[in-house]
């Protein structure tokens, strides 16, 4: 048996980072997720794409143990999420840095105070120190020395984002979570935004999933795509997961559900929705006649 002791995080390349066994979750009767098996080895970016409400936040709030399975399991460089108390859950959310939806930046706090936090949480450093720092991270994202003592207020929607993606960089994550980076931006700061993810994973080792609407964002970071589909939608047998492949791949693939979201403007996903809800009232009118 070879061994190589070099690498004490992923166990070896056997070891996915991540990695979820035939997860379920529920929300009271609510079921969103269902017997989800996946595996993510250490440095690949995978894109998570789907419609609104199929539940990929809740998939990637199960990989920090922000919502926990029903059933089966959600694993972590080899640990069971579930088995882990808060002290040791801490230590394993120290490893991620994430970019939620809506950015989640602290109102009452300066730009230096929030992309500070982190650092104040989980490092030593004087005040000088943690200024460097923030500044260097600020200028990583492009942004320029006098928004540090700017609130969020001041700053547009796309500072913003930069601001939440230096704060969640500033402590150098091996796993980066980004839901729906760029929904909400303009297609000039989409691209900004997109072009920051790709340099933070070649300027870093970084493992990352980006939840996103966005094909661009797809073929431009992805090295692997998965696409989930509404619980509702699948038969009671079939994949949650209908789709798991290449960016490339899945521009080629002849799933009229992949080809739809493929080519779909938002108009004609939301189209869809639309239709899926009217069909679904009507059903059930027609049950309560
Ligand atoms: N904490 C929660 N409690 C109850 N229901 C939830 C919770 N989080 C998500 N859900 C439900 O799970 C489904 C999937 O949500 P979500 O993962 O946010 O979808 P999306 O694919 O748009 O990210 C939705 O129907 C949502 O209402
Ligand atoms: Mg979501």
């Amino acid at each position: 048996m070879v061994t190589t002791a070099k690498n004490t995080t992923a166990k070896n390349n056997d070891t996915p980072l991540i990695e979820m066994r035939a997860m379920h979750v529920s929300f009271g009767p609510q079921q969103v997720l269902r017997n989800i098996t996946l595996k993510i080895p250490s440095g690949q970016t995978l894109a998570i794409i789907g419609e609104s409400g199929c539940g990929k936040t809740v998939l990637l709030k199960t990989i920090i143990a922000l919502v926990s399975p029903t059933k089966g399991q959600a694993l972590f460089d080899g640990q069971n999420l579930a088995e882990l108390n808060e002290q040791q859950l801490t230590q394993q959310r120290i490893r991620f840095g994430f970019l939620f939806q809506g950015g989640a930046l602290f109102d009452s706090m300066t730009v230096l105070q929030n992309v500070a936090f982190p650092l104040r949480q989980h490092r030593r450093m004087s005040a000088q120190e943690t200024r460097d720092a923030v500044l260097e991270r600020l200028a990583e994202v492009g942004l320029p020395d006098d928004v540090l003592t700017k609130k969020p207020a001041e700053l547009s929607g796309g500072m913003r984002k930069r601001v939440a993606l230096a704060r969640a960089l500033v402590i150098d994550p091996e796993v980066m979570l980004y839901d729906e980076p760029t929904t909400g931006l303009d297609p000039i700061m989409s691209d900004v935004i997109n072009q920051l993810i790709l340099r933070t994973q070649r300027r870093h080792p970084v493992t990352s999933i980006v939840v996103t609407h966005d094909m661009r964002t797809t073929a431009e970071v992805a090295d692997r795509v998965m696409m989930l589909y509404p619980i509702g939608e699948v038969a009671p047998d079939e994949n949650q997961i209908i789709f798991d492949g290449t960016p490339q791949q899945l521009k080629n693939s002849s799933d009229p559900r992949v080809e739809q979201f493929v080519l779909g403007r938002a108009g004609d996903r939301l189209g869809a929705a639309v239709e899926r809800t009217a069909h679904k009232s009507r059903q059930s009118e027609e049950r309560s006649e």
